[in-house]
């Protein structure tokens, strides 16, 4: 299952993102606040329980997240999408899942993992502005998965139509958000019209 996360506010700041003018310092802003604004949509179905709650005046009942949040963000990219999500959570735990595409295979190399004990028991977000093949938030979800993560779903901001259908054959009950599907890949796996290199234009690494 895909969404599409539309608002008026979100596709202005994605027309910026895809302007190959957008500086970086603009663009971590711009991917920070896109976080932040997807947040609703992303979490909206998020259980809740029922707690007690001491006003200055009586006892009322009122909600809390049922279960702890946890925010994985794939590095690097994942990483400039974080801190909207945990400005609206702040108290989520981050994990981190480390992974490169291999240019010439397109296929995801793990370099770094600090997956924390308990995921078993929480809300996993999985992190990264970028679907495109589909192999990198497919080979995070199968770690986590393999870390005992059972409620699970992806947040990512620009999404190639490849990417979905790959991910939902390999991890069909694991909901996509995104902000935006575009065209297609190119031949060397880059999304059209897309927004270039995700992590490059976050770190000015370009
Ligand atoms: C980018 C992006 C995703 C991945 C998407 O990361 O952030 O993780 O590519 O491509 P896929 O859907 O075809 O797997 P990249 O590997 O370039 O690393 P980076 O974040 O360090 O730039
Ligand atoms: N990774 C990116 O950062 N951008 C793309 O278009 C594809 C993969």
């Amino acid at each position: 299952m895909h969404h599409t996360v539309a608002h008026p506010l979100i596709a202005a700041e994605l027309t910026r993102l895809r302007d190959r003018e957008c500086p970086s310092f603009e663009f971590r802003e711009r991917v920070r606040r896109v976080a932040s604004l997807m947040t609703p949509a992303v979490t909206a179905d998020l259980e809740l329980q029922t707690v007690a709650c001491q006003t200055p005046l009586e006892i009322t009942s009122g909600s809390e997240v049922a279960r702890p949040v946890v925010l994985v963000p794939v590095l690097r990219a994942g990483l400039g999408f974080l801190d909207g999500f945990l400005d609206l959570i702040p108290n989520a735990t981050v994990a981190h899942i480390g992974l490169a595409r291999n240019e010439e295979t397109l296929l995801p190399e793990s370099y770094y993992e600090n997956i924390p004990d308990g995921i078993d028991e929480a809300e996993i977000l999985l992190l990264d502005p970028m679907l495109a093949t589909g192999g990198s938030a497919a080979a995070a979800v199968t770690r986590l998965r393999e870390s005992g993560a059972v409620r699970l779903r992806f947040a990512c901001l620009v999404a190639a139509p490849e990417g979905i259908a790959s991910f939902e054959d390999i991890h069909p009950d694991v909901p996509i958000f995104t902000a935006a599907i575009d065209r297609c890949l190119n031949e060397h796996g880059y999304i059209l019209p897309g927004l270039g290199d995700a992590g490059d234009r976050l770190f000015g690494t370009i």
